[in-house]
């Protein structure tokens, strides 16, 4: 079936830039990325040529996990801008063809939200800790922690406030869980929800969409108990229950003309991601499959089938995504070495630590990124781009302790070295305080090597990553956004797809030969070969040609 590219299926097919706001462009000079910023670089997306930008936490927060712990959803941190700012960043970028998704962090608010500072204020018992889970401790002075479950941040989930009490945070302590069963909780996100949908926002990615439902018995299991429940069964992860309230999120989402998107990421087995997928609840989900899968033609086309396959049972498209805020850079992933210890757990690696990353080879890394993205933005779906993958950034290993600022690195005493390695402000200019970051210090020292893989350098270049990612944008557009994916045979460590007259074809560990017709795009420069050399991809048009066709 071939969709029409209609309003309210905008993002079946979209290409959504990711922006992480306080490393993409400062205004003012502070070294925090702000919201003018992004509107002065409006132009610079524009050309790229994406769908929409997804904003990443701009709420004002104490940054205790990047802007994820928020401590007022309705309103914009003072040091990166105002409400008017924000809406001028969406009057230039809908005038600009792109449209505005923001995040939504529903799971927890921040330790300074008012909400938390009452339920604090108020002591035991008192009805403002109903929001959140108050426990007591268990043994005889209640000074053991309700339950042993460790955050996948590091420490333990529970921390124990003045009076006495505990509180539950799957992730930071500055992050409290919310009770979700309390009718406060879910009239004040509809109202989020609302707020910036009457602001001209076009859709949500949902922060943990599968943490929000929690059933805590009296009892609580223990750590080791929790990993042998079976998916459904665990009191806080992806239960069914969860589903209501964004099947109530939907009746919101279609108060709009037209109405506003979702995006569930949920970090659940590919089949349970179906429900979050649902057109009656969020109606789309992140599939991070291939974020977690090696360089490998056979482990690519499997995920890719499955994905598809799942897209088609809900009505949803999938999504495609390769890099984010929360993983080592793909060019960095691709160039360490595979099926070994080195390989990278859930996008981090420990290697990336102090900057001992003795395996890793760089310009293999970025030769295999630029032909995986070629490869995604072949597929139908919409594919998810983070900031700077366009210029081939790789990951910045060797940020300085004292600088890091993730909570996992604080909270693991340094074991695992965090996200900041990805979150490196982005180098616009080859020189400059920031290298045009901003006019003053950027919040994360940016390395020198970044200058050569600046925006100046790259726009220049039509080799550069930057060229290649425009130059693909351009010829996507240019073919219809059709959902039907054709294999054809192709030897091992090939695959050739072929979506309504565009053939694809990845070369991962050996060369391959190309179909007939036109090459309109290779993630290397091939100098007129007809075979493509491993670690690359190629675009080929094989419609019959018409005299008035461009490209
Ligand atoms: C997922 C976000 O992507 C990540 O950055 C954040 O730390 C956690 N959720 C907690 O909000």
């Amino acid at each position: 079936m071939t969709r029409a590219r209609d309003e309210r299926d905008w993002w079946r097919h979209a290409v959504v830039y990711q922006v992480y706001p306080r490393s993409f462009a400062d205004s003012d000079g502070d070294g925090i990325g702000d919201l003018r910023g992004i509107t002065s670089r409006v132009p610079y997306l524009a050309a790229l040529g994406v769908d929409a930008v997804w904003l990443s936490p701009f709420y004002p927060s104490a940054l205790a996990d990047g802007g994820y712990d928020v401590d007022d959803p309705r309103a914009v941190d003072p040091r990166l801008g105002t409400l008017d700012d924000f809406d001028e960043l969406v009057a230039a970028l809908t005038d600009a063809g792109i449209r505005a998704v923001v995040d939504i962090v529903p799971n927890h608010t921040s330790d300074r939200h008012a909400w938390f500072r009452e339920a604090l204020d108020g002591g035991p018992g008192h009805p403002a800790r109903a929001r959140y889970h108050f426990r007591d401790g268990r043994g005889p002075d209640g000074d053991l922690p309700p339950a042993d479950w460790r955050s996948g941040f590091g420490g333990l989930m529970w921390t124990r406030v003045p009076d006495g009490q505990w509180y539950l945070h799957v992730h930071a302590a500055e992050q409290p869980d919310l009770d979700w069963d309390h009718p406060e909780v879910r009239a004040d996100f509809e109202r989020t929800l609302r707020f910036w949908a009457d602001r001209g926002v076009a859709g949500f990615r949902i922060d943990v969409a599968h943490l929000l439902a929690k059933a805590l018995p009296e009892d609580l299991p223990g750590e080791a108990e929790l990993e042998r429940l079976a998916p459904g069964e665990h009191p806080f992860v992806d239960r069914d229950e969860v589903h209501e309230i964004y099947t109530g999120w939907r009746k919101v989402f279609d108060e709009y003309d037209p109405p506003r998107t979702a995006v569930a990421e949920a970090w659940v087995e590919p089949h349970r991601r179906t429900r979050y997928a649902d057109p009656a609840g969020l109606g789309q989900a992140f599939n991070f499959d291939l974020l977690r899968a090696d360089w490998d033609a056979a482990e690519f086309r499997a995920v890719i089938e499955r994905n598809l396959a799942l897209a088609r049972l809900t009505d949803a498209s999938s999504t495609w995504v390769l890099s984010n805020h929360d993983v080592v850079r793909h060019a960095t992933r691709y160039g360490l070495p595979q099926g070994t210890s080195e390989r990278p757990q859930d996008g981090r690696d420990w290697l990336l630590s102090r900057g001992t990353t003795p395996s890793l080879d760089r310009a293999r890394g970025l030769r295999r990124a630029r032909a995986a993205t070629l490869l995604l933005l072949a597929l139908p779906g919409s594919t998810y781009l983070y900031q700077g993958e366009e210029l081939g950034l790789h990951e910045v290993p060797d940020l300085p302790d004292e600088v890091r600022q993730d909570p996992t690195f604080r909270r693991t005493a340094g074991t695992d070295p965090g996200r900041d390695g990805c979150r490196v402000p982005l180098p616009w200019r080859t020189s400059g305080p920031s290298l045009g970051f901003g006019p003053g210090t950027a919040h994360l020292p940016q390395p020198a090597w970044f200058a050569q893989s600046s925006v100046e350098v790259e726009q220049q270049d039509p080799a550069s990553t930057l060229s290649l990612y425009r130059s693909a944008l351009a010829a996507r557009r240019s073919f219809p956004a059709s959902d039907e994916v054709v294999w054809h045979v192709a030897g091992p460590g090939v695959l050739h797809l072929e979506r309504a007259g565009l053939h694809c074809v990845t070369a991962f560990d050996r060369a391959a030969w190309l179909p007939a017709g036109r090459v309109v795009l290779a993630s290397e420069d091939l100098q007129g070969a007809r075979t493509l050399p491993p670690d690359t991809t190629a675009w080929i048009d094989a419609r019959p040609r018409r005299s008035e066709d461009t490209l």
